[in-house]
């Protein structure tokens, strides 16, 4: 039996050292640990054994088997973590000293993180809306429960008409129209779930982290009892799809006057996987979505009873998104005209026409 037990341990540490993927250690835990496995019939052979020898040899076994759990145990968390540290490796990293072929058109890293975000919640049942960069004060501001002198127009100053609009400071904006649009539909049982991408303006001064123009992803969802279940659901599948990789979220109180209540939705950092970094400024966390459930004024204003239908709404970062996905560290490369930069995320690139070349 000892030397059984000896050999047993030494097959499990060869086989061991050949493992490289998480996925092939489950092989390894059923072929050792499973109901059929090597420790199973190591276990059943104990009957055979004289009765003063089976305290010992049991005994063995479980050392043995101990051994090997805790092994797969930390195997799995070495491997993980490698695992997570050969996806950052990976991941398309901006270049500044990229080469670029200028002839070459090719998308801006923003259109890219949109079409992604947008195809992952067409896939869920959203449709994608248009609404203009200009709007009014009442679409902006006052529909949104923002009413004139309200100290949260502070925050979002913005660039006036002379003709009284503005440019508009969030996608929110389009919450109005969108609510009225699918007013007359949610009566008939149909749900209202609409993405609506736009690039928004706002008086700021600009350096690494803040530009006077921007990109957000408003969503909004609106049905018969739709909860901040059903918001963290979307957040999380969403989120998790755009990284490739589980993500954790957490949500913070957060005001917004159009939403009560109002939250922050975080995701741990995807570098660090929490435990604190640069990027995250040492938090573990990263704050990448203000949300909330629509507040009752909102939804009456946009034609919708709010005795009867409860909603959520997002105003995702989509250039925050891009600069997560691509490590962009300098906000100001968007808006640079920097072809240098902002030609190698693209996957499909296309070729100016000849006609169309500078000589
Ligand atoms: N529009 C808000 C902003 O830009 C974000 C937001 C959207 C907050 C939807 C809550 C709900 O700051």
């Amino acid at each position: 039996m000892n030397e059984k037990a000896e050999s047993l341990q030494k097959l499990f540490k060869e086989k061991m050292d050949e493992i490289k993927l998480t996925s092939e250690l489950e092989g390894l835990r059923v072929e050792f640990l499973g109901k059929k496995g090597h420790i199973a019939d190591l276990m059943s052979e104990l009957r055979s054994i004289p009765n003063d020898q089976k305290k010992e040899a049991g005994q063995r076994i479980n050392t043995i088997k101990q051994f090997i759990e805790t092994s797969i145990q930390q195997k799995l968390e070495e491997l993980k973590k490698l695992e997570e540290q050969r996806l950052i490796d990976s991941a398309e990293v901006y270049d500044e000293t990229f080469p670029c072929d200028t002839n070459t058109g090719s998308y801006s890293p923003i259109t890219l993180v949109q079409r992604e975000v947008e195809d992952i919640f067409l896939n869920m049942g959203f449709s994608i809306e248009d609404y203009s960069e200009v709007t009014d004060d009442y679409n902006c501001f006052e529909a949104l429960n923002i009413p004139k002198h309200h100290p949260a127009r502070d925050m979002q100053d913005t660039y006036y008409l002379s003709n009284g609009q503005l440019l508009k400071t969030h996608t929110s904006a389009a919450q109005n129209t969108i609510l009225r649009k699918y007013a007359a539909d949610l009566e008939k049982g149909l749900p209202l779930r609409a993405v609506f991408p736009s690039r928004c303006f706002r008086n700021e001064k600009i350096d690494a982290c803040h530009e006077n123009t921007f990109f957000q992803m408003e969503g909004m969802m609106v049905d018969k009892d739709i909860s901040i279940s059903n918001l963290i659901y979307f957040m999380k599948t969403m989120l998790s799809e755009v990284f490739q990789k589980d993500v954790t979220v957490r949500l913070r109180p957060g005001f917004f006057p159009f939403v009560e209540p109002g939250f922050e939705l975080d995701i741990q950092c995807l570098i660090c996987g929490g435990e604190g970094c640069a990027s995250c400024k040492d938090s573990g966390w990263l704050e990448l979505c203000p949300c909330g459930m629509i507040h009752p004024n909102v939804l009456t204003a946009g034609g919708v009873d709010p005795e009867k239908y409860s909603g959520f709404a997002f105003g995702l970062g989509l250039t925050r998104l891009a600069m997560m996905k691509y490590g962009i560290k300098d906000i100001r490369v968007f808006n640079s005209c920097n072809l240098k930069s902002l030609s190698q995320f693209t996957n499909s690139s296309f070729t100016v026409p000849e006609e169309k070349k500078e000589d």
